[in-house]
């Protein structure tokens, strides 16, 4: 176990590689299941009774700084917020988000000169936090609060890691320099978001807006009871904070790996020229044409999703199925409360799901006729069944727009000596990244 805290994606390599799909391990009081079979995943994510299915421990991390919305929510009450939450990720609410989006991405392509080396971490951290502020709650948050969230962020994904050993309950109540910049970046999330919800109680066009916020003021329960205030900041706070950053993750690898896969960049380029041909900008009837833009998106989250695992706990005992290399069926007893973790990691890079090439960036393998046929559970960046993110869609436009938009005047370079970050290199805590960040040589076609 203690391995799998320094390294877990070796760690579950070697785990698989030697006792295959499922693998429990057990530490003094817990029992632990890594699993790593798509069907197996499939009988988790989608089990006879989704009320005893309940998220894994390092959910309670995560709410104490989401609090408890919709992405950290389980049991009676969650498919309330579901529900509440859903008209804004319906396919004709994302249209409307394109004009947002598209402004918001010429912005950085305005501010791009051939030759800069970009932080593209951060760059699309800052695109996509926009993006969330104007699309979900109409608001210009502005640069002062955007770094604040950016710190804040950074605070929260110091501590994730640590927060997760058996001792944190406890050392959580010392006044630690770790536990206090902890709580600092956890009150100024909660003070910018107030802001926001503050800025809309202000905002004399608050009935005409029909954005997430006013989703969640306008919510009435049966009664005719709404959300309390602290279940709208929570709320507020898990549509701000949980899709910006993991989209912002994933267009940045996705450029990562184009940069080093130049016939992919080529590719994309030519599509995005015969697609928007002379158009000033993309508008929403060309984001589905957009094929190859969307693919090499979705191909860099199979092979660095932005978690690693999605975790649950059953509530009952369950026996799991699931089939052997050779074809043989295989089941086991899994005992209530065992901690079991879904490896987004294993399953997307699976040989036998994705062929021998499984390790390589090739967006083609999410266009070709192979990909209809896979396992629906073969890739898991957005998890699956009633829970799977209400976001990937709307993540999905965002990134191909994005994409297509830089593609169409610049392409991206790896600075010289650098090459792809191998698999030691990739830093897990909170989010999968280079430990060495990611710059890249930006150049105009
Ligand atoms: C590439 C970008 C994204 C990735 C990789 C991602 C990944 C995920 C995953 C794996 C889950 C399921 C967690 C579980 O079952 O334990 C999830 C849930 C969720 N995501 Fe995303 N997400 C992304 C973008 C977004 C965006 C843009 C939003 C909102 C604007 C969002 C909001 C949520 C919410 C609210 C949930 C909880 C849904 C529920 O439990 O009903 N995500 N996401």
């Amino acid at each position: 176990m203690l391995s799998m805290r320094v390294d877990p994606l070796r760690t579950m390599d070697e785990l698989v590689a030697e006792f295959g799909d499922v693998v429990e391990l057990k530490v003094p009081g817990d029992t632990f299941l890594l699993v790593a079979a798509a069907d197996a995943a499939e009988q988790l994510l989608k089990p006879p009774d989704p009320e005893r299915m309940r998220k894994g421990h390092a959910i309670q991390r995560v709410k104490r700084v989401l609090g408890n919305g919709l992405l950290t929510a389980d049991g009676p009450g969650y498919l309330r917020r579901r529900r509440l939450a859903q008209p804004a990720f319906q396919p004709r609410t994302l249209d409307a988000y394109v004009p947002t989006t598209v402004e918001h991405v010429s912005q950085l392509v305005g501010s791009l000169t051939s030759g800069d080396v970009l932080d593209v971490e951060q760059a699309m951290d800052r695109l996509t936090l926009r993006i969330a502020g104007h699309t979900m709650f109409g608001v210009e948050l502005g640069e002062e609060r955007e770094r604040r969230i950016h710190e804040a962020l950074g605070v929260v994904r110091a501590s994730f890691v640590p927060g997760l050993h058996p001792l944190a309950p406890m050392l959580e109540h010392l006044p630690l320099p770790i536990v206090r910049r902890f709580e600092r970046a956890k009150a100024d999330l909660v003070e910018i978001v107030d802001w926001i919800i503050a800025q809309r109680h202000a905002d004399p066009k608050a009935a005409e807006r029909t954005d997430v916020l006013s989703l969640l003021l306008g919510s009435k329960d049966a009664d005719g009871t709404g959300l309390s205030d602290t279940e709208l900041r929570d709320e507020a706070m898990v549509l701000l904070l949980a899709g910006h950053e993991t989209t912002a993750n994933a267009l940045a690898w996705t450029s990562y790996l184009l940069a080093a896969t130049p016939h992919a960049q080529a590719e994309l380029q030519a599509q995005v020229d015969a697609v928007l041909a002379d158009a000033e900008a993309p508008d929403a009837s060309h984001v589905p044409q957009l094929t190859y833009a969307r693919a090499a998106f979705t191909e860099a989250l199979r092979l660095y999703p932005s978690g690693s695992v999605v975790a649950r706990r059953s509530l009952d005992p369950l026996d799991m199925t699931w089939t052997d290399p050779d074809g043989s069926p295989r089941r086991m007893h899994v005992r209530a409360g065992t901690e079991i973790m879904m490896s987004q990691w294993n399953v997307q890079r699976d040989v036998r799901t994705w062929g021998e090439d499984a390790a390589v960036y090739r967006p083609e393998r999410m266009l070709d006729q192979a990909n209809e046929a896979r396992h629906r559970h073969s890739f898991l960046a957005f998890g699956g069944g009633r829970r799977v993110c209400i976001g990937r869609a709307f993540a999905t436009q965002q990134a191909t727009i994005t994409l297509a938009m830089l593609a169409r005047r610049f392409r991206f370079e790896l600075q010289p000596g650098m090459e792809l970050p191998s698999r030691d290199r990739v830093e897990t805590g909170f989010i999968l990244r280079p430990r060495d960040g990611m710059h890249l040589v930006v150049r105009e076609r």
